[in-house]
């Protein structure tokens, strides 16, 4: 029998019926994970990367209750890795095969409102969307999804996500693990229902109204994942690419690893700790170490008590979730200790803040406001810096996502912000009466016409219309109006 996680027992025994359930969360790992290729490039005559992602149906064997049907790019599920270097032009074909309008976002990409993939940039079925732009910010991993206003959680839930990671000159001369697929890893975590014919099921968090809450762990599309490790050292690129639950990484021996980087790039330094916290779109790259023969499980715990916002409360469930197994070879290459210093990160002075804005993230809305495809909710100097406070007063889980910047988190509740927030974000959870106050610089892209987003990016809140716009505009210039929407739902 498939082995299901504990997270949805209890809305299991509401929505469906499974007999499977592990109440401890417990996984056997049995199938090697799939690691994502890394996607064909070509350089074509203007001397630009050119990619090519085709969105398309397709089946794939979960587990032993038959093929599901699912959306990939370029596959049944997922898509490959996109993978380029900072300064380069990059250029992806984007091919609609999934028969309705969708989108590709390239979230925590820094680059023209245009080229962003959100719900402006619709993409019919049959046609191919070619944006272009240079990568110009530090060495990363990011991803990419759908971004259909009223879609994006449907969308990413039937397997349409990739990873998109960037390096850099500072990246590469740092003695870290990155031979892709053999110690440095994308892990893209996502839980999912299956009904009894093994067909994804939304089972939505009907109770909590924060979206789907799955009973099933894929690891990149793998269930009960195990991964041969051969060197001391590996590195994990974390992704938590579900569509409501938030995870609390450790290990279930609670051995310490290193977190070298968060959602926009390496760390300063690394920081060392046995748990990191994920909301969904969010990203953390740790390195662990690992001894000869033996066996890593690296797990989701409950979060600590008191916290409100954690699926438990929605799901019913204390929520540990084992995610993936390391196993050691029986001899391990040697790998060198994680350098003690990794990027530098020039910090925004707040001094220099040309605004300050205001978030509060409520019911649905941001503001008071539900998202209207027509409406520009205000509009950012170019080259100018802005403080942003972002602030959920309710019970509800919410995050706070942002197009075109990473920012840089200035405090929590009005004190300094934790180890793991002090480097580059573009997602960071809320919790209650915590406010938090991030930094920005928009540095260019000017195009009073063409809205970026922000919103929660739980996506069931996102496509409920717990978003806004903002366009970046030339000193003295107006905003202008987005384009006319024939993509309103
Ligand atoms: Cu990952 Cu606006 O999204
Ligand atoms: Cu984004
Ligand atoms: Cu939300």
């Amino acid at each position: 029998v498939l082995l299901l996680c504990t997270g949805g027992a209890s809305f299991g025994t509401w929505f469906w019926t499974r007999s499977a359930v592990n109440t401890t969360g417990e996984v056997d790992f049995v199938n090697p994970l799939a690691i994502p290729p890394l996607a064909e490039s070509r350089i074509d005559d203007k001397g630009r990367r050119v990619f090519d992602l085709r969105a398309q149906t397709g089946h794939r064997t979960f587990g032993p209750d038959g093929a599901t049907p699912t959306w990939g790019y370029n596959g049944d599920y997922l898509g490959p890795t996109l993978r380029a270097t900072r300064g380069e032009q990059v250029m992806v074909n984007v091919v609609n095969g999934v028969g309705e309008p969708t989108s590709v976002h390239w979230h925590g990409m820094h680059l023209p409102a245009a080229m962003d993939g959100g719900p402006h940039q619709m993409v019919r079925p049959g046609a191919t969307w070619s944006p272009h732009w240079t990568i110009n910010q530090p060495a990363a991993s990011l991803w990419y999804h759908p971004h259909l206003h009223g879609e994006t959680e449907r969308h990413v839930y039937r397997g349409l996500a990739g990873m998109f990671i960037l390096d850099d000159e500072v990246s590469a001369g740092l003695a870290l693990p990155r031979r892709y697929g053999v110690d440095d890893i994308p892990v893209i975590v996502q839980d999912r229902n299956f009904d009894s014919d093994g067909r994804f099921d939304a089972g939505r968090g009907l109770f909590g109204g924060i979206g789907v809450l799955g009973d099933t762990l894929l690891v990149n599309g793998t269930v009960g994942p195990y991964l041969e490790v051969g060197t001391e050292r590996v590195r994990l690129r974390l992704l938590n690419g579900s569509t409501a639950r938030t995870y609390q990484f450790g290990f279930a021996d609670n051995r310490d690893f290193a977190l070298i980087g968060t959602d926009g790039g390496l760390l300063t330094a690394p920081y060392r700790t046995g748990r990191i916290r994920l909301s969904p779109g969010e990203r953390a790259e740790i390195v662990v170490t690992v001894r000869a023969g033996e066996r890593a499980v690296l797990r989701s715990y409950p979060p600590e008590q008191g916290l409100d916002f954690f699926n438990q409360r929605f799901s019913g469930s204390d929520d540990r979730f084992d995610v993936l197994e390391l196993r050691a070879a029986a001899t391990l290459a040697p790998a060198p200790e994680v350098p003690d210093r990794l990027a530098p990160i020039e910090r925004l002075d707040p001094a220099s803040a040309a605004a300050t804005r205001t978030f509060t993230m409520a019911g649905h809305d941001i503001n008071d406001h539900d998202m209207d495809l027509g409406r520009i909710d205000f509009a950012v100097t170019r080259d100018t810096t802005e403080i942003w406070e972002i602030t959920k007063p309710d019970g509800s889980p919410h995050s706070f996502h942002v197009h075109d910047v990473q920012f840089q988190v200035l405090s929590v509740a009005g004190r300094e912000p934790p180890p793991e927030l002090r480097g580059w974000k573009d997602t960071v959870l809320l919790e209650r009466q915590r406010p938090i106050r991030i930094i920005a610089r928009f540095a260019d892209h000017a195009d009073p016409n063409m809205p970026y987003m922000y919103h929660c990016h739980l996506l069931y809140h996102e496509d409920q219309g717990m978003m806004g716009q903002f366009v970046v505009v030339e000193p003295g210039q107006q905003p202008g109006r987005p384009p006319a929407g024939d993509h309103h739902h």
